[in-house]
């Protein structure tokens, strides 16, 4: 994947994590034709490069569980494994940041939890065609129930469990995918081992 030129640049880290997420959702999403078709078009989107993040760098507590809650991958399969290596090497640029009126859904959530976004409005590009981003729960954290029109496509990287709808809680494991159509219902829990996945959002507008 090479990027469009657009006079903007991207950094090399993060040139190798969007490349390396692409090739994985790509592979991972292919027994699901909507889903497939969701990374074809990230990756079409991905090319463009956009204007540069102007938010700084920021962590809060629960970021110490970052490396630990990673490291399942880092002995995974090699393609699961080079890019939680890429996503270590671009961390330290992210704005972690609580979800929203995280207040609202208890003391344990809203200490356990952390959001950062890759790409898309607060990450290190800004743009509005799609987000990416990563989310991080502490041990046995359950991360609210939500719905947004975007289709959405999680990869963990790590244990944890994914519910849809009424539907029940299922392990996708590492490395794999989780696919929501625009608006289903979601959320995931953690076990003692935490959770971290990083997800795309598309579109995020008309496109
Ligand atoms: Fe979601």
């Amino acid at each position: 994947m090479t990027p469009a030129a657009t006079g903007h640049r991207r950094s090399p880290a993060l040139q190798h994590f969007l490349a390396r997420f692409c090739a994985l959702v790509t592979q991972r999403a292919a027994p699901i034709p909507a889903a497939s078709a969701l990374a074809a078009a990230v990756t079409a989107a991905v090319e463009r490069v956009a204007e540069p993040g102007s938010v700084a760098p920021a962590r809060l507590p629960v970021c110490r569980r970052f490396i630990p809650t990673l490291r399942g991958s880092l002995d995974a399969a090699e393609e699961v494994a080079a890019l939680a290596r890429c996503l270590m090497a671009i961390e330290p640029g992210l704005a972690w940041r609580r979800r929203p009126g995280a207040a609202a859904d208890g003391v344990g959530f809203e200490a356990n939890h952390a959001n950062a976004t890759i790409l898309g409005q607060g990450g290190l590009e800004t743009r509005d065609d799609l987000r990416i981003g990563v989310s991080l729960l502490g041990p046995s954290t359950t991360y609210p129930e939500h719905h947004h029109p975007p289709d959405e496509i999680y990869l963990a990287l790590s244990t944890g469990e994914w519910r849809q709808d009424d539907g029940p809680w299922f392990a996708p494991g590492l490395g794999n995918i989780v696919f929501n159509r625009s608006d289903t219902r979601h959320g995931m829990r953690s076990g003692e081992a935490g959770l971290l996945a990083v997800w795309v959002l598309w579109p995020t507008r008309a496109v």
